[in-house]
């Protein structure tokens, strides 16, 4: 979900409001997701590489994120959507991690669609956590590695799809992504719409998958 600081920028307003209206975007897609089909969404709304912004703007982002699921999971439960997530959330603040640890709880029987929300996540990080864990049990193999990854429950990683031009995936699902087919759009993240992912969608239809083979 990239673009939120230089869609402020270019209306010469402060990057928080970018971030605000990204919560928008986030609100409306995850809604579009749902209708239109899509089973598993996630959304990379915190990398283990955030912290390095300015403690204002971390601070706006977790406040987003707790504004976010008290005024969202209502609608999660209410529509039979699972919400799990992605990354160590040990480092949030105990008011965030009580947060999220409720609405993975009341949303666990939810069997209709899933959101996934990565927090605090890394993929290079979860690939070493995965493999310490595979080699502390036995071997390490591929599927050792994807059985111990944070997505071990989640189906494969089908389209990746990454907004405001920038054509590189910053540590996000690195592994799951070895097949998956990528996506790039030059439209920021706020301005991102329903429009734009059926369109992801329907290019993501016409491309024939073989997986290596023939
Ligand atoms: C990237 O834009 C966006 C982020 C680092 C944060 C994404 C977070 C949200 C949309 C809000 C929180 C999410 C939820 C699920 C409540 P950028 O700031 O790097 O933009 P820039 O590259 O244009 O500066």
């Amino acid at each position: 979900m990239d673009g939120n600081g230089r869609w402020a920028k270019k209306r010469h307003l402060p990057r928080a409001v970018g971030h605000q209206r990204g919560v928008e975007a986030v609100r409306t897609l995850t809604r579009a997701a749902r209708q239109m089909g899509v089973e598993v969404l996630t959304l990379y709304a915190f990398s283990s590489e955030n912290w390095k912004r300015s403690e204002d703007e971390v601070s706006d982002l977790m406040g987003l994120l707790k504004r976010f699921i008290r005024s969202d999971l209502d609608e999660f439960v209410a529509n039979n959507v699972r919400l799990r997530i992605i990354g160590d959330t040990s480092a949030f603040s105990p008011e965030i991690v009580a947060l999220i640890d409720d609405a993975l709880a009341r949303t666990a029987a939810n069997d209709g669609s899933t959101l996934v929300i990565a927090l605090n996540y890394g993929s290079q990080q979860e690939i070493a956590r995965a493999a310490a864990a595979a080699a502390e049990q036995g071997a390490i193999t591929p599927e050792t590695i994807s059985a111990h990854l944070d997505t071990a429950a989640l189906p494969p990683l089908d389209l990746l799809i990454r907004t405001s031009g920038e054509v590189r995936l910053s540590n996000f699902l690195l592994w799951q992504a070895a097949y998956a087919e990528m996506w790039f759009t030059e439209v920021l993240w706020p301005d991102f719409t329903p429009a734009h992912l059926q369109d992801a969608l329907d290019t993501f239809a016409q491309r024939e998958r073989r997986f290596g083979g023939r």
